[in-house]
């Protein structure tokens, strides 16, 4: 990990604002080096960000024919093209509407036989790829990232985990009942994150906000994973509500 830290903390106006200065970084990023590899993440927060992205596709300002994509975490036990999964998501709000190749596209496999082999293909996978140029990342109100729920280690690498209650109380909406949701998730670990070369947070909404004031207090405890991420030496949060 890096001893030398520094946060780049960006007040947005409104979500409109963070969607599109997120979208810009990135936009950056694989315009400087065209076979980027880029981590993804699910979730509310993003969802105006891949617009944006999108937007800048379809506009010719950025091209994803070389890069390659990495999501954080995926549910276990539901197919692929279950609604809810979050390679759907992924399809729905990027994948499907850019040209970033299917086989530069990666999720974890949460449908796979055997769940520690995927976790340790996944690793292998990012490390032969070079490793993450950019992480986007969220934040639960828990401070989780990934579903790397409190307690996590910050040496942790990809794993398989149990899905905290007050994640799933949040989650269960996008299933049509609570028995449906899953248990388990694959999620990159903390130690993954952190090789990522940049993070990019976004946070928006008044339920985040003492998340993020938690994290700006900059006490480092793996009772709060985010604060993991003052060992990160590039870290950007956009962040409003
Ligand atoms: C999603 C993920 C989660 C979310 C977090 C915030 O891939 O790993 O950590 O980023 O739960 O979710 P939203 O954005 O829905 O508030």
């Amino acid at each position: 990990m890096n001893e030398v830290y520094e946060f780049n903390w960006v007040e947005v106006a409104d979500y409109d604002e963070m969607s599109r200065l997120a979208a810009e970084l990135f936009e950056q990023q694989v315009n400087k080096k065209p076979d980027s590899v880029l981590g993804l993440a699910t979730g509310a927060s993003p969802i105006g960000f891949y617009r944006n992205l999108v937007d800048r596709y379809v506009k010719g300002r950025i091209s994803f024919a070389n890069v390659q994509t990495f999501n954080l975490d995926e549910y276990t036990g539901l197919e692929f093209s279950h609604p809810t999964s979050f390679y759907s998501y992924m399809e729905e709000h990027l994948f499907t509407k850019v040209d970033l190749p299917a086989i530069h596209r990666h999720l974890p496999d949460g449908e796979a036989a055997n769940l520690n082999e995927e976790c340790v293909r996944y690793e292998r996978v990012i490390r032969e790829s070079g490793g993450i140029d950019i992480q986007l990342l969220g934040i639960g109100v828990n401070g989780h990232i990934g579903f790397n729920e409190p307690g996590t280690p910050f040496h942790s690498r990809t794993h398989i985990v149990k899905l905290a209650e007050s994640t799933r109380a949040r989650n269960a909406k996008y299933f049509p009942s609570a028995e449906e949701f899953p248990r388990q998730a694959i999620t990159m670990g903390i130690q993954t994150i952190l090789e990522a070369k940049k993070i990019i947070l976004l946070a928006f909404g008044e339920e985040k906000t003492e998340a993020i004031e938690r994290l700006r207090s900059g006490n480092v405890s793996k009772d709060f994973p985010a604060s993991c991420l003052h060992r990160h030496s590039n870290v950007t949060v956009l962040y409003g509500k």
